[in-house]
């Protein structure tokens, strides 16, 4: 039993849409979420810049004397894949469980991926895959216009905007015929509806988030680090540029209200 938090973070408020599943899954477990906010987006960014802005979140967290770390973020799981070497707690970033599980469910082995640029030019999710089942073939597509669609709250099932940017990212992918669409970006389970009906409800969306949550819960069982608390768990949130709104847009991610507080970290100092 272990009763430290487990760290959590994201280059902005997008993998509280992982923490959102962690809450149902491990519902006693105590997290603490940093959201560099100050510096978001990492998608449009050098691999330089993200390896050190990765390594600084970690760092921080690190300081909470947590029990694990999850890089709730698909730029930074593709891109600094190795992010955990040396840092003495167990670690993921996404890729890996969300590729798994988008190879459990292709039929036809044919599989979409899509998140922000940084995330496709890595050509992390065609790398994994093919460990995983070099018979799979990938059809991967940046969106970079999803982002600020969602975090404009763009976000409603029938708003003609991202239904337009949608088809026009995804025609390709439905022509390919994929079955199984792995959503390799924080932002896009909130526009899943859109998403799905994009690329034909036959199709099955991986949210990598879930995918994370899951594998944590198995590590931290395998482990024997689950903690023996019969109450909620304490959620702490910090973020690297004002605090002021965080609830509102938090509450678009997590799907219910922020209750705690949230403080501001000066991310540069890690
Ligand atoms: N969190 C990022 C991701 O999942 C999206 C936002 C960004 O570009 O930083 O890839």
């Amino acid at each position: 039993m272990d009763n430290r938090p487990i760290g959590v973070f994201d280059s902005g408020l997008g993998g509280l849409t992982a923490v959102k599943e962690l809450l149902k899954i491990l519902p006693h477990e105590n997290i603490v979420y940093f959201g560099d906010t100050g510096r978001v987006p990492y998608g449009s960014r050098s691999r330089e810049t993200i390896m050190k802005y990765a390594r600084q979140d970690a760092a921080f967290l690190k300081t909470y004397d947590v029990k694990m770390i999850i890089a709730a973020c698909g730029t930074v799981s593709s891109v600094a894949e190795n992010l955990g070497d040396g840092l003495g707690v167990p670690f993921t970033g996404v890729l890996r469980p969300t590729a798994e599980a988008a190879a459990k469910a292709t039929k036809n082995r044919r599989v979409g991926v899509i998140g922000t640029t940084a995330t496709i030019r890595s050509g992390s999710y065609r790398r994994a895959l093919a460990e995983i089942d070099p018979g799979i073939e990938v059809f991967d597509q940046d969106c970079p216009l999803f982002v600020p669609l969602v975090e404009n709250g763009f976000i409603s099932e029938d708003d003609e905007v991202t239904r337009l940017v949608a088809q026009r990212y995804l025609e390709p992918l439905r022509q390919a015929q994929i079955d199984t669409l792995i959503l390799g970006c924080t932002h896009y389970p909130i526009i899943q509806q859109i998403i799905s009906k994009t690329v034909g409800k036959q199709v099955t969306l991986i949210d990598s988030g879930r995918e994370t949550a899951l594998f944590c819960a198995r590590t931290l069982r395998e482990q024997n680090l689950l903690c023996g608390r019969e109450e909620e768990g304490d959620r702490r949130f910090f973020v690297s540029d004002q605090i002021e709104g965080f609830s509102k847009i938090a509450g678009i991610f997590l799907g219910c209200d922020v209750k705690n507080g949230v403080s501001h970290v000066d991310i540069e100092s890690y």
